[in-house]
């Protein structure tokens, strides 16, 4: 179906393609694994004709072409779903499918018959895309489908996904992939980049690894294992697993008592109670959207005091009516699960995204000056302990990828030494060989007396890290566990029904 030969693509000094060569198979799914900047979008932009390689060549059904943008793409039905959608929140869905960037624009556009055929696109696959819903108004996971359906209607052979699944809860994932298998069936042929190696094992029939910019492997999905995908990913053994000894909690640190929270939506947190004490980890697993956030940030202190009920103690002080600021101040870190929103200053430099949240105050300002040595020493520190790569602290963090992202956030919370840290979606979106360095991390810092509150959507990340862990669904607690001693089957039972 498609076939690239020995394509070099470079940005300046960097080079993203080395003489790459994939060849897909029509009707296949194809996976394409690596770590973070191994160069996986950038092969795939040249599919697109998004980016224009610096040599090589392209072949789609034996014939060579030359595909110099998207529309060339489109022409030769290569249909692709980037990393971060590009669809127009304030507009329905069927006009985000026909007024698609990419085509240009149409004149004259017949919105009944688009809304109709697109109506029958969607329940042919089972996508449950309603044509006339605003886009603002559907889940991330429905917007995904869009995005499907916008390469679907514009007759897409080849569907190339970048990162499809990182924003999808476990749930959504699984939606997806009998998505993904209705269409293998149906005659497409698909490309997904994912970094989750259950996935690929799960979704995929062949696989291409890629890393620092060359292919270093393509094998058979039925003949690989994650532990195979993972040495050829990161090019060396990697611990698959979470290694920790037993927890020796002592005081509690943080206490939570009948904490209520209203969002837009109605109650999202209700009455919900827990302690966790110094030197253990305690992990809220549960279905996204079930109370997590607002848990998370009503203990930073990032909730409006009307929209909420209840007590938080920090080692025994009432803490609820404090700012957000004064509980950093306490020692209190918070590791956002929204990376962009809450984490980072996209295009200030690494040096000013280390101090965020304590760049008013000693030892980094002293009488409303910055003190840059500190500053410079401070961001070298964690650039360095926690491998930010590249390890230049004048980029702008926008330029970082999203796992080099996550360590800047997650070294510059640990640098606080904090008492308490609060983390949400540790490793979402980052590599294995990343995952399991801020794995190491948080169980070092356990072990080093901090209390931990963790959210993550990953059932196996969660139940992996914590040493209690609480159950949540519809905002509500509905039961603790022993991870050790319980399967993942039934907690998953616990987050989906009552009992
Ligand atoms: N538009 C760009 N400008 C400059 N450098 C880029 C650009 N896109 C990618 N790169 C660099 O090329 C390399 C490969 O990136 P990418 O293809 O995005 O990797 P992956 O998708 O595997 O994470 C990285 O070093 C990245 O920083
Ligand atoms: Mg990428």
């Amino acid at each position: 179906m498609l076939e690239l030969k020995n394509i070099t693509k470079t940005f300046g000094n960097v080079v993203a393609n080395d003489g790459v060569s994939i060849r897909i198979e029509k009707g296949t799914i194809h996976a394409i694994v690596g770590e973070n900047g191994a160069g996986k979008s950038t092969i795939m932009r040249v599919a697109y004709g998004f980016y224009t390689a610096d040599s090589g060549e392209v072949y789609v059904d034996g014939k060579a072409v030359q595909i110099k943008n998207p529309h060339d793409a489109i022409a030769l039905k290569i249909g692709m779903v980037h990393q971060h959608f590009m669809l127009v929140d304030t507009m329905t869905v069927a006009e985000n499918i026909i007024l698609g960037a990419e085509t240009g624009g149409a004149a004259n556009l017949d919105l009944e018959r688009a809304n109709k055929d697109i109506l029958a696109l969607s329940n042919e696959l089972r996508l449950g895309v309603d044509p006339r819903a605003r886009i603002e108004d559907i889940s991330v996971g429905a917007q995904q489908r869009v995005e499907l359906l916008k390469a679907l209607y514009r007759n897409a052979k080849l569907l190339i996904l970048d990162e499809p699944t990182a924003v999808l809860t476990p749930q959504e994932t699984e939606e997806f992939f009998g998505i993904l298998r209705r269409m293998r069936a149906a005659g497409k042929t698909i490309i997904i980049i994912t970094h989750k190696l259950e996935e690929v094992l799960a979704i995929s029939d062949f696989v291409t690894v890629m890393r620092d910019g060359r292919v270093v492997g393509n094998v058979k999905t039925a003949e690989t294992s994650a532990k195979d995908l993972a040495r050829m990913i990161v090019g060396r053994d990697v611990l698959l697993t979470v290694e920790k000894t037993d927890a020796q909690p002592k005081e509690a640190v943080l206490t939570v008592e009948n904490l209520s929270v209203k969002n837009a939506h109605g109650d999202a947190l209700d009455k919900v109670s827990f302690q966790v004490r110094a030197g253990e980890i305690v992990g809220v697993a549960g279905i996204e959207g079930n109370g997590q956030t607002e848990l998370i940030e009503a203990v930073a202190g990032l909730v409006a005091n009307a929209n909420q009920n209840g007590k938080i103690y920090f080692e025994g002080q009432n803490i609820t009516n404090l700012s957000a600021r004064r509980r950093k101040e306490l020692g209190i870190a918070h590791i956002p699960e929204d990376r962009h929103k809450r984490g980072l200053l996209l295009d200030s430099d690494l040096e000013e995204n280390s101090i965020l949240g304590v760049h008013y105050r000693l030892p980094v300002a002293s009488g409303g000056f910055l003190n840059s040595t500190v500053i410079e020493t401070r961001a070298k520190e964690i650039i360095e302990r926690f491998d930010v790569r590249p390890p230049n602290p004048q980029l702008s963090a926008r330029a970082l990828s999203g796992g080099n992202q996550q360590k800047l956030i997650i070294g510059r919370e640990f640098e606080l030494n904090p008492k308490l840290l609060l983390v949400s979606q540790p490793t979402r979106g980052v590599d294995i060989g990343a995952i399991e360095f801020i794995h190491r991390k948080l169980i070092a810092l356990r072990d080093a007396g901090t209390a931990v509150l963790l959210v993550s959507a990953e059932l196996e990340e969660v139940t992996a890290l914590s040493d209690r862990l609480l159950v949540i669904r519809q905002g509500k607690i509905v039961g603790e566990v022993n991870p050790a001693e319980t399967s993942n089957e039934e907690i998953g039972l616990m987050m989906t029904s009552g009992n």
